[in-house]
This record gives structure tokens, sequence and C-alpha cells, in this order.
């Protein structure tokens, strides 16, 4: 069983606040990022009850919201930190937030200037970075619809506007020219709320959205998270002799992008769709060849480029990933970290504008330590390549890994690897 998907449990804790009515959350990632946005929601005006396997949340409704005492922390989510800014800026509510190193790192020029244009205030300092102090758009007047173009493919961004529009005078517009996951509209027009999608060509689509004044609660369950599920994928393609299933994983053709791409690098992957909304994913040990991954789908890739990388770093010839620009953006700069790693473990790897070019080898020298820059994928990426190097690599950082997926080392020595960990102070 692979845990829940960080974006739907993050997603399902903030849309329950929103909604009016206890919302029962089945299934729900049990990790770092997960408990920051579920504190949030509490300070936020959420009452929540645990109970073994399942959440119950009582949302306080979208024009409820509890201005905090205290500035609230959120870790290292950014998932929850935009979406929560986008559902506050359509309140009345007053709220600081701010995150750890890593987080405050990030940029968030890009959800400030659209939820700006709503109506909301936002304060921080010159770099538009975290601690953000926002003051909801229906603190001095209302909230305005919004057209707004969707220049960098992200879910975060669409989101948070998604839920500001919840409480806007009107419909907004939100135009999208790459697909990005759609898990906020989904949850929405399950809740009630007026969506509508033109699609107007290849990847460019409107979502329309009608300001609106109650979300009805709505139960879930949480099905497993596809992008952790790539890390066991990976190990077991590259290891000799391995065979696995990886149950329970969301089935959804976008957030699957990864696994075509395995296939077409020639893994054995099969996938099974369950009668729900889920699959089982068969892996089998497989000899890779790289190939050229084309920029259109980058935004389908933005969390397996490191685990991607991986792979290619162990088959035959010479990969080319295009269109990777925004992952200097994400948990760390995942383009140079991706790079310093692979060309530290013995594997040639360089960039060429925002593309990335990786040589393959069916040997790994290793011997090296890679700083994991606070990065759970990267973390987990550098650990997965350690189960074939020569040399064993020594990754700092892996408790980042928290954030996303704690039962990784688990589920890996469930599986056969053993890993061990080094105490600085003995050597
Ligand atoms: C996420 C969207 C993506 C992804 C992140 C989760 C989400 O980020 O990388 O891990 O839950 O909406 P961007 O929206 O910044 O691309």
């Amino acid at each position: 069983m692979i845990p829940g998907d960080k974006s739907i449990s993050q997603r399902a804790l903030i849309i329950s606040l929103a909604s009016i009515g206890k919302t029962i959350i089945e299934d729900i990632l049990d990790s770092e990022d997960v408990y920051y946005t579920l504190k949030a929601i509490k300070l936020l005006g959420a009452k929540v009850k645990k109970s073994e396997g399942f959440l119950e949340v009582k949302g306080a409704g979208l024009g409820n919201l509890i201005s905090p005492k205290q500035p609230i922390y959120m870790g290292n989510s950014g998932t929850g930190t935009r979406l929560l800014l986008g559902l506050v800026a359509g309140s009345n509510a007053l709220v600081t937030f701010f995150g750890d190193d890593s987080l405050t790192d990030r940029p968030m020029d890009r959800i400030i200037s659209p939820l700006e244009e709503m109506g909301a205030t936002l304060i921080c300092s010159k770099n538009k970075r975290l601690p953000i102090t926002i003051i909801g758009a229906r603190a001095k007047g209302f909230v305005l619809p919004i057209n707004y173009k969707l220049l960098v493919p992200s879910a975060q961004v669409k989101s948070a506007i998604l839920l500001a529009a919840l409480s806007a005078r009107g419909t907004s517009y939100i135009t999208e020219y790459r697909k990005t996951r759609n898990y906020t509209e989904i949850m929405l027009k399950r809740r009630g709320a007026f969506l509508k999608f033109q699609k107007i060509k290849n990847n460019k689509n409107i979502i329309a959205i009608d300001g609106t004044s109650v979300l009805k609660p709505k139960n879930i369950k949480i099905p497993g998270d596809p992008s952790s599920a790539a890390f066991l994928a990976v190990a077991a393609i590259i290891t000799k002799n391995s065979s696995i299933c990886i149950e329970n994983v969301l089935h959804d053709k976008f957030r699957l992008t990864a696994f075509s791409i395995l296939k077409k690098m020639g893994a054995n992957i099969k996938i099974i769709k369950n009668k729900d909304d889920t699959c089982k994913i068969l892996v089998k040990s497989s000899k890779l060849k790289n190939i050229f991954i084309n920029s259109n789908i980058s935004s389908a890739l933005i969390d397996e480029y490191p685990i991607l990388s991986i792979a290619a770093a162990c088959a035959k010839g010479e990969a080319i990933m295009e269109g990777l620009g925004e992952l200097k953006f994400k948990e760390s700069d995942r383009f140079n970290a991706i790079i310093d790693g692979l060309n530290k473990s013995g594997v040639a790897a360089k960039s060429f504008k925002d593309n990335i070019m990786i040589k393959g080898n069916t040997k790994i020298k290793g011997g090296c330590t890679i700083d994991a820059r606070k990065d759970h994928r990267i973390a987990m990426s550098f650990n997965i390549l350690s189960l074939v190097s020569e040399q064993p690599i020594l990754i700092n950082g892996n408790k980042s890994i928290m954030t996303s997926f704690p039962s990784f080392f688990n589920s890996l020595s469930l599986l056969g690897a053993t890993f061990s960990v080094y105490d600085y102070k003995k050597h």
C-alpha cells in the first residue's frame, strides 16, 4: 500500500475547512506537510476529531474564517501555504504565514499578484517571500472576480485563485496553457461550486468559476500517491530480480505520465485499474534505454524528474529532458541538485538552457556524499540510486522525506533493501 496522495490530502483539509458541516476524510497521508496544513485549518476555525484511519473535519464555511492570534507555521508545505493564502484572500480574516528555510526561499509573487488583483492585501518583504501577512478582500469590501492567464503552469497558483474566486462577486476565468493537476476543480465541483471548463486546443483550457456562498461537505477516501509510487517503481526496475506490486495508487493518467515514460524506456510495468479511482502497478526489473522527453509534458512530470533522472542514469544511451526551468523553484533548486548529485555519483549530466542531458551507464560508481538540500524528492531519488551503486552513497538530509513519504525506508526494507544510518559522531 502506498500512502495517501499529498495533493489530495491537503486539498481535502482546506476544502473541508471551507465547507459548512462535517467531512469524513479516510486514509489521509500521515506526513509533515499534511500535519502543518491540518494545524493551520484548526487555527483558521475547523474543528477536527481523529480516529484510526479517519479524520472528521467540521468546517467553518467560506465566510467564517478566524483570524488566529499567532502566525501560522507551514513547515515545508508549498501546497498548504499557497492554497490557504487563496482561501484567506476571499475572506475577511487577517493571517500571517511563515515556513521553514526551504519554503521561505520559494517565490510567492506568482500568487501575490493575482490575489491582490482580487482585492486582498498581502504584506511581505521586497523579495516577495514568506513570511506573508494577508488581509482578506472582504475585510474592506468585496472579492473581485479575475480573468487570469496562468503563464506559469502551476496547480498551486490555479488552486489559490479558484479558492479566492469562490467568494468573488461574479465569474472568474483562468486560462491554462499547459494542463496541471485538477483536483481542486474536481473537489469543488463535487461540493456544489459552479465551474465550467472549455477546451480551446491541445493543452489550452479555460476554467470559469462562479462566486458562491456555501460549499457542501462530502466525505472522501484518499487514494495512494503516484509520485511516491514512482520511487518504489524505479527501485524495482533498476535492481536485479525484482518484481513488486504497488497497490492502491490513484488512477489518474496525468499523474501516471512518469510510468508511461518509464514504459517507453523499456520498463516492464503493468497498470491494472481497480473498480474505484485506484490501480495496481506491477513492476519488474528491466533493462532501460534513454529517450528524449519533450517540454510539452513537463508539467505532468514536474514531481517525477528527480526519480526519472535516476532511471536515466541507469539506462543505456543519452537522455534529454527539455523544459525543466520550473524545477529551480521547487523545495530546492532541483534542476541543479539533479546534475550535481549525478556528477558526484559518477554519472555524466549537464544542462543547456532549461534542459538536462544525462549519459546513462549500467555501472554507477557512487562513493560520495549527496546533500539533499532539505528536499524530500532529492533525498529519496539518491537513496534509490544508492541501491545500485558500486560504492555506498551517503545522503545528508533524509529527514526531509518526512514531508511526503514517512514510510519510505520501511517500504524499501520490506522489499529487501538494507540501509545503514551513518552516525557522524562515531567517525
Ligand atoms: C502541487 C502542484 C505542483 C507540485 C507539488 C504539488 C499541488 O506544484 O510540484 O508537489 O498539490 O498543487 P506547482 O503548482 O508549483 O507546479
